[in-house]
């Protein structure tokens, strides 16, 4: 249990801590973090490029002045914070993330990116640290679509390269339209230019709630679920330093912490170690 007392004070902290930054932005560049001595990991001192698709929220997206916020960029900064790594984000489109972990120019990438078999094909995925599940969005006075064989032959909107985006792809007769985002796919169910969306239920309850896509409901059940992953490419020399922090975050509260921060709630139930 996180007491409101703390998360008022780790907040207030965070706020004065983005103000300090916020100051030396004008002048040089804050010197680099001395490196922990001692850390008990091989990734002391490294920077880390972590690339992420930043429409995503609660998971990652833009704050007013541009800079990257939400549950993962968080957790990722913890992770780092822990392992005495440097974290630096780039932003990259969400089918990008893979192809750019395999020709080593990102060494991680966070995204809310489920770990599928599929793609452990080609990259290396961290213990789960997310479970999340796809759900149909639909228009509020759609009576018809329940299910996914209600999605037959119907117009589904997705976000590319996503779970969201296979599972469209395997409905009979379905015309799927692909998206850059998933804002732009659920944009387009609001508009009434589709009959459905496909996507993570986190971000499309996410989006229902924050008022951006008006006329959208969530209906049934949940078609999938699913763990989210950090990837990183198959020969990563810092999984086990990712996966060593992750496991002490979840551990000693601060994952708790960092979740009630982004869903205003605690974490349901334990989290697997691994996901397939
Ligand atoms: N969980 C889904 C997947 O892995 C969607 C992730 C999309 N993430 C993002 N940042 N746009 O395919």
């Amino acid at each position: 249990m996180i007491k409101r007392s703390q998360f008022i004070k780790n907040t207030v902290l965070g706020l004065s801590g983005a103000l300090l930054l916020a100051a030396c932005n004008g002048g040089d560049q804050p010197a680099a973090a001395p490196e922990a001595d001692g850390a008990a990991s091989s990734a002391a001192g490294d920077t880390w490029t972590v690339g992420t698709e930043p429409a995503f929220p609660p998971f990652e997206s833009q704050g007013d002045g541009g800079e990257l916020v939400g549950f993962d960029i968080d957790l990722m900064e913890a992770i780092g914070e822990r392992a005495g790594a440097t974290v630096e984000f780039q932003s990259l489109p969400f089918d990008g993330l893979i192809p750019s972990l395999q020709t080593g120019a990102i060494d991680a990438a966070i995204s809310g990116m489920t770990i599928t078999e599929e793609r452990e094909q080609t990259v290396d995925f961290s213990r789960p640290y997310f479970r999340a599940g796809l759900a149909i969005a639909v228009a509020e006075d759609d009576e018809a679509i329940k299910t996914l064989s209600d999605l037959e032959n119907k117009a589904i909107a997705v976000q590319i390269g996503t779970t969201g985006a296979n599972q469209a792809a395997d409905i009979p007769g379905a015309e799927v339209s692909t998206f850059d985002s998933a804002p732009l796919a659920l944009q387009e169910l609001s508009n009434g230019n589709v009959d459905a969306v496909i996507n993570d239920a986190p971000v499309t309850l996410d989006a229902i709630n924050s008022g951006n896509i008006p006329g959208v409901k969530v209906v049934g059940e949940l078609l999938t679920e699913e763990y989210y992953g950090i990837a990183l490419p198959s020969d990563s020399p810092n999984i086990e330093a990712i996966n060593t922090a992750l496991d002490e975050l979840i551990e000693d509260g601060t994952y708790a912490e960092i979740y009630e921060k982004w869903f205003g709630t605690e974490p349901e139930g334990e989290l697997p170690e691994s996901a397939l």
